[in-house]
């Protein structure tokens, strides 16, 4: 279960006003619910969590399993949805510098020229031992037609044939929609392996598809207790959405009154593929009709020593959200040293996470007072069940908060215009 910290920013709206959003946030859950709000026929995130493919799940994570067994390197190839999910769960649940398992690389997600080239270079380079290495590549696009990752793909999968003959065909996997696109084209005269997206779900909220699931499988991680994490948020919410609809109605309140930004981010580093992930979510699903907040980003404490100066004095138009974890996620604590010089010996022994945490609450302090309402977002431990519970809490939130700002969560219609002008530019007929 996810709590939520909501002390040092319900003092900047009324309680009148808070309680009228919450009236209106009651309203948007039942939308979502009963399927009657709009871009209805896109709620397929709750759908799968009610009705969760066991058979599926097993058979991604047996499929991964083989993967995992023969792989050095697994390039996941997407872009928007179909990369930013598995990006924030491998961030955040594995280890840094891991060597355990396959390194997971990922593609399609811009258009660098310079990164495709290095790339090759870097997957055509034999291991320390002088073997080649194994590589396995995961294309990912529901429309199977976004250029940045069609481009990718067409240079990786050249370069995959070449390096491993006909043997390529069991080393790409596609992810895309049952049909249309010229991705289905591809694997059927291919002969891919191909996992479906189901029609009824946008890219952003497809993480716990395969879109999500074979990736985050395939770096180690147990995609059942993620799943099912999400299917016990998902339970609970049904039956008592109180947090989410408090968070739904602080937000809407503080944007109506002027609030233009969300500064997302969080003190453990694991956590900013997450904060990004929850940026894609709440930017192309909240940014339409001239509305919404703007989803910036923040790892702190780096990043207190850059735009923390902006959060604590620069205009007052912001609020904070903290993603936070109370268990230390490692028992490393400040060594003893022979001498003092470095004046650190009042830290003696202290553990870093407890330092971490002390920054944490100052820094809340000083931004309240600085004029800036902070929420924080809080999980007992980092673990797969946790994620779950985050992943379906931010879902269902963004949906709820969205129908209040009357405008549909699940399309990006804004998306299209710059494709339009590039395919002008590029001369696409
Ligand atoms: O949320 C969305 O729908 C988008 O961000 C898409 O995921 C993104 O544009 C990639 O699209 P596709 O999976 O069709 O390549």
């Amino acid at each position: 279960m996810i709590k939520i910290k909501l002390d040092n920013a319900v003092d900047f709206v009324e309680e009148s006003e808070l309680e009228s959003a919450l009236q209106q946030a009651e309203k948007a859950f039942k939308q979502v619910v009963d399927g009657t709000g709009p871009g209805n026929d896109w709620l397929g995130w709750r759908r799968i969590l009610a009705e969760p493919n066991d058979a599926e799940i097993d058979q991604i994570q047996q499929h991964a399993t083989k993967i995992r067994e023969d792989a050095d390197i697994f390039i996941v190839c997407g872009i928007g949805g179909s990369f930013t999910g598995a990006k924030a769960i491998i961030e955040a649940l594995n280890m840094p510098f891991n060597e355990q398992g396959p390194e997971i690389l990922f593609a399609g997600h811009h258009m660098s020229g310079r990164y495709l080239e290095q790339l090759l270079k870097y997957i055509q380079a034999p291991k320390e031992n002088g073997d080649p290495k194994s590589v396995y590549l995961n294309v990912i696009s529901k429309s199977g037609s976004t250029l940045e990752t069609a481009l990718a793909f067409r240079t990786i999968r050249k370069w995959m044939h070449e390096a491993y003959g006909d043997e390529a065909k069991s080393r790409i996997v596609a992810t895309t929609g049952q049909t249309g696109g010229v991705l289905n084209k591809i694997i059927a005269e291919e002969g891919y392996k191909k996992y479906i997206i189901p029609e009824d779900i946008g890219g952003r909220y497809s993480v716990l598809t395969p879109v999500g699931l074979l990736p985050v499988a395939v770096a180690g991680i147990d995609v059942q207790t993620l799943y099912y994490g999400a299917v016990a948020e998902f339970e609970l919410q049904e039956k008592n959405p109180e947090t989410v609809l408090k968070y739904s109605a602080l937000r809407y309140t503080l944007h109506k009154k002027g609030v233009a930004l969300d500064v997302i981010g969080s003190f453990e580093p694991e956590l900013m593929g997450f904060a990004a992930w929850t940026q894609q979510l709440l930017g192309e699903s909240e940014g339409k009709k001239g509305k919404g907040l703007f989803p910036a980003i923040a790892g702190y404490s780096t990043d207190l020593h850059s735009i923390g100066q902006m959060v604590q004095q620069g205009q007052r138009n912001m609020m904070e959200t903290l993603f936070v974890v109370e268990s230390p996620l490692s028992k490393m604590k400040v060594p003893q040293v022979e001498n003092d010089t470095d004046q650190l010996n009042y830290l003696d022994g202290k553990l870093f996470h407890d330092i971490n945490k002390s920054a944490r609450e100052g820094t809340v302090q000083a931004h309240r007072e600085g004029g800036v309402p902070v929420v924080e977002i809080i999980l007992e431990k980092l673990n797969a069940q946790q994620l779950g519970h985050l992943i379906y809490f931010y879902e269902l939130m963004t949906a709820v908060y969205v129908y209040m700002l009357e405008v549909n969560p699940f399309n990006q219609p804004g998306v299209e215009n710059y494709k339009q002008a590039m395919y002008r530019l590029l001369g696409k007929r």
